[in-house]
Formats: structure tokens, sequence, C-alpha cells
């Protein structure tokens, strides 16, 4: 079997909101790569054994008190640097040259003539879009150094040293803006660092199959399964690997949406066909929840009760010795781009935070990918688009939906207002466009008119929001008949509502869910 991480790229983190892009751009081109934070112990990057390292940019001048600066010694592990705005201003710095701030910030589209097209700006042509996002400059190159690329705003918006093999891009490639970004990464990585393309999902599937079979053995394995994209890659991956010695654990807290519990059920027993424990604990959810509304105690129980239903079917089953879960390369990264605020916000819970107390040797085959390649991996293990393509659901489900109380009825006239905007936004063509799209039910009661009659029911809140990760978003313009046929089919199909509402809001200041 190919060795998958024979060549590798490390990425140096010095707290640009790009880097993860950056890695993902050399996975695309099928060479491994990882993310470490710039001040990673130097043993740890010779350890690492890259073949090539790019320095990421971030926010700081090198100049400044306290400047990021990774260990000097990986000039000297005889690989290719490539440094990227403050990579290449770093550079720059370390070798004696001279960084300076620029007269104007300069930010958004340049057009690159390029003075040296033999190395990483290799068969570009003179005039392409880059994305600059800088307020310091090269003013005097390095020793060994030459400008190859200027644009009008920077004379030197590309360097390089052919004998040591290391460069510098004023620009970002990693972005789209920038036209050709994927060519220049590409020179890099295969024609400078000499890496071959060995990082394929199917060479990924096999090489997980084959890890699993040997850390498993002829023992067995748990998993939570809850029908959304990691989960079911994580199951039906370990379930290629040992086949029966894997039990599912599908746990239906009542709180999921309309026909959702038998969907997933289905999908799960008839197409990938695996060893699946069903186990219904609505009424006992249900109960806990009874008179709760405040937010972040509904999220509490739910993610208790959660725990203890899943143990006591681990117990049923027996001798499990390993649990399966679907952590992800973004949950492992020690970055330094994404500090978050501190303080708790909403405490998430989902399937993957299950172990703290359990005494389960861990599976996670997927804690080397990004989202999207566990889309590539998923459709290579023949799992259906309507899964691979799901939309996120939270953890606790539509309890952060119901807001305040949560009874059947009120549960009952959000599924089937829900239910209304995902046909109607699937129907529309819009639904893989859309990050998240669904119904609220607000805690509050309108006055209407039907007929001749005067009603006082409830509203339902569209929420339809693009994002990339989660963590901000917009929300989306949908267009006004769709809005339109929404809000009609739900106030004329679900008795107990007379009004519907859109949320325009973005995050921050709002969050993606109302609870
Ligand atoms: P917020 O509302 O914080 O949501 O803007 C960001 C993303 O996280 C999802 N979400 C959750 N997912 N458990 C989860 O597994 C949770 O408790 C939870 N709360 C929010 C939300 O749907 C959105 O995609």
């Amino acid at each position: 079997m190919r060795d998958i991480h024979s060549d590798k790229i490390l990425v140096l983190d010095f707290g640009s909101q790009y880097t993860q892009l950056i890695a993902r751009r050399v996975r695309e081109a099928k060479v491994y790569s990882e993310i470490m934070p710039y001040n990673v112990p130097f043993a740890k990057i010779k350890k690492f054994n890259p073949k090539g390292i790019i320095l990421s940019g971030g926010p700081s001048s090198v100049y400044q008190k306290g400047a990021p600066i990774c260990s000097p010694g990986i000039f000297n592990l005889n690989v290719p640097v490539l440094g990227i705005c403050y990579g290449m201003q770093l550079m720059t710095h370390l070798f004696e040259g001279k960084v300076g701030r620029a007269e104007k910030r300069e930010y958004g589209k340049a057009e690159l003539y390029i003075d040296d097209d033999t190395n990483v700006l290799e068969g570009l042509g003179n005039g392409t879009v880059v994305w600059m996002s800088h307020g310091d400059k090269i003013e005097t190159l390095p020793e060994g150094f030459s400008t190859i690329g200027h644009t009008a705003n920077s004379p030197i918006a590309a360097m390089g040293d052919d004998q040591r093999r290391l460069y510098g891009l004023q620009f970002h490639p990693e972005v789209v803006h920038t036209h050709n970004g994927t060519k220049i990464l590409h020179n890099f990585v295969y024609n400078i660092c000499g890496c071959s393309a060995t990082w394929t999902m199917k060479s990924f599937l096999d090489y997980s199959i084959e890890n699993i079979k040997r850390k498993v053995g002829r023992r067995h394995v748990i998993c939570a399964l809850s029908g959304g994209v990691d989960s079911t890659v994580v199951a039906t991956l370990v379930s290629r690997a040992v086949g029966g010695q894997l039990t599912s654990i599908f746990v239906n807290n009542g709180l999921l949406r309309k026909g959702e519990a038998e969907k997933v059920q289905n999908m799960i027993n008839e197409t990938l066909h695996l060893n699946l424990r069903y186990v219904d604990a609505s009424d006992l959810f249900l109960k806990k929840l009874e008179g709760v509304t405040d937010p972040e105690k509904k999220r509490k129980i739910i993610g208790r009760e959660f725990i203890r239903v899943f143990e006591k079917e681990a117990k049923k089953i027996g001798k499990a010795e390993f649990l399966a879960q679907g952590t992800l390369y973004p949950d492992v990264i020690e970055s330094v781009s994404f500090k978050g605020p501190s303080a708790t916000i909403k405490t998430h819970h989902n399937v993957g935070g299950l172990p703290t107390k359990m005494q389960f040797d861990l599976i996670e085959p997927l804690r080397e990918l990004f989202k999207d390649e566990v889309r590539v991996l998923g459709k290579e293990l023949a799992i259906p688009d309507e899964i691979l393509w799901r939309q996120p659901f939270p953890g606790p489900g539509l309890a952060i939906r119901v807001l305040g109380d949560i009874t059947e009825e009120r549960l009952y006239i959000l599924r089937e207002a829900d239910a209304i905007v995902l046909e109607e936004i699937k129907r529309e063509g819009l639904y893989k466009d859309i990050w998240q799209s669904f119904a609220v039910l607000l805690p509050v009661k309108t006055v209407g008119v039907m007929g001749d009659e005067r009603t006082y029911e409830n509203v339902i809140a569209l929420r339809a929001v693009t994002s990339m990760d989660g963590m901000t978003a917009d929300w989306v313009k949908l267009p006004y008949e769709l809005l339109g046929r929404i809000s009609n089919r739900i106030i004329n199909e679900v008795k107990g509502v007379n009004r519907v509402v859109y949320d325009i809001s973005s995050k921050p200041p709002s969050t993606i869910e109302w609870e």
C-alpha cells in the first residue's frame, strides 16, 4: 500500500484567518498537510519530517516587540520554505533584509507582473489577479534573494532564493480571489518540494481500514449515530473494517424533525447495512424537560440524559472496548488563529462529547480530515448524498427551536412548519447552498383573522443562513416569492399558526439558533 503520509507539508500558523485554507489547498493537491502553531518546539518539526514548510500570514508586524518568531532551525532542515505575507516579512527579517510600514495599507485585488517565471510563479503569465492584505512591505531584500514578481503598489510582491529554495509572497495564494493561487501552490509542493500526489481519499480509506483492523483485532466497538454526516461516515468506515464487531446506537430523544427517526433507520438498515440499535427515549427526555424554559438548562439536561441512555445501552451490549467517534481535524488543530472568547456562549452538546468519564479506548478515524474531506470519504464509502449534504442539526434538536416550554403539542407545530420550510427550500434548489434553514416556534401569540373569526395563535420565525463553519453567519436573501409560499403554506396547513416572520440578523451579534 502507498504511504499516504510519505510527503508532508507543514504549515506554521502565525495567526492568519486563512491558515486552515492553506492546509486545505495543499491537501486538494493530494499532498498531506498539517498545521502547527508558530512556536511549536523544533524537535516536533524535525520529527514530523516535512518535505516543505509554509509560513502563514498573521496580524503582527515583525519589527514590533513580541512579534511571533518561529525557530530559525527550520531554515537548516534543507527543505523549501514558502512565506506568505507575514511569513514573507518574517523570512526577510530573519535573513536581515528590511521590512517597513507601507505608506498605504494595501487591501484587495492587484495585478501581478512576473520578473522570474522559473520557480513558484512558473506558468502564470503577466497581469494575473492576486489578493493583497498587508500593512507592511519588504524594503530591502535579504542577501541571496531576488524579486520574482511585482505589482503597481508593491515593487517586491514576490521574492525567491533558488539556492536555498526559499520563497516569499506578499499576497495570498490560498484565497480564491488570487486567480492562479492553486497553480502557485502546486509549483511549490510538486516542483520545488518534490512531493507526489499520494493523499487521495481512496488511499486514505484503505489506510484507515487497515489501521482500525489492526487496533481492534477481534474486540468490539460501539458508536453513537445521529444520522449526521460525521457519525454516519465514522460508523460506515468502522463497519467496513470490522463488520459485525461494531454496534451503532441511535437514540431518539423525541426532539428530532418530522419523520427523521424512521428515515435515518431506513437508510442505516437498507442502504448502509450497519448493525444498529435503536433506542426510543423520547418519553424520558420530554419528561425531564417538562417546565424547563432556560436554554442552558435544556442543553445540560439533554447532554446528561444522552450520556445516561447511551451508557445503559452500551452496558447491555456488554463487551465493547472501543468507542468510535467523529472528531474532525479543526477540533484538534492547536492553532493560534481561532482563539474564541473564553466565556461560554452556549454549551454545545453533540455525539462527539461522550467519553469524558467512560472507560473506552477511542477510535477517531476522521481526526486528520476537514469537513469537505469527510464528504469525499463518505462518497468513497457509497453513502447517499442525502446524508452527505445534510445541513447541520444541533445535538439538542428541536428543544432549542421550541422557545420556552417544550410540549408534545408545540413540538408537533414546529415539526410540521419545519417540514414545509425544508420542502420548499429543496424545491427551489437552494438546500445545498444554504448552511442551515429551519423554523423556530416563538413563545408568543398574536392576533389574526381567519374568515370572520378573530384568532390568537402562534408565530413561526424562519431562519436561513450562509456560513463557512458556523462561527459567523449571514442571513440569506431568499426570494420574496419563496418566502411568500412558505408563509402561506405554514399558515394554511399548520393548525395553530397565524403569523410567519423572517429573521434578518447575522452572527455576530446574533447566533444561528435562537436559544
Ligand atoms: P449558534 O447558535 O451558536 O450555532 O450560532 C452554531 C452552530 O452550532 C449548532 N449548534 C449546536 N450543535 N450541539 C450541536 O451539536 C449544540 O448544542 C448546538 N448548539 C448550536 C448550530 O445549529 C449551528 O450550526
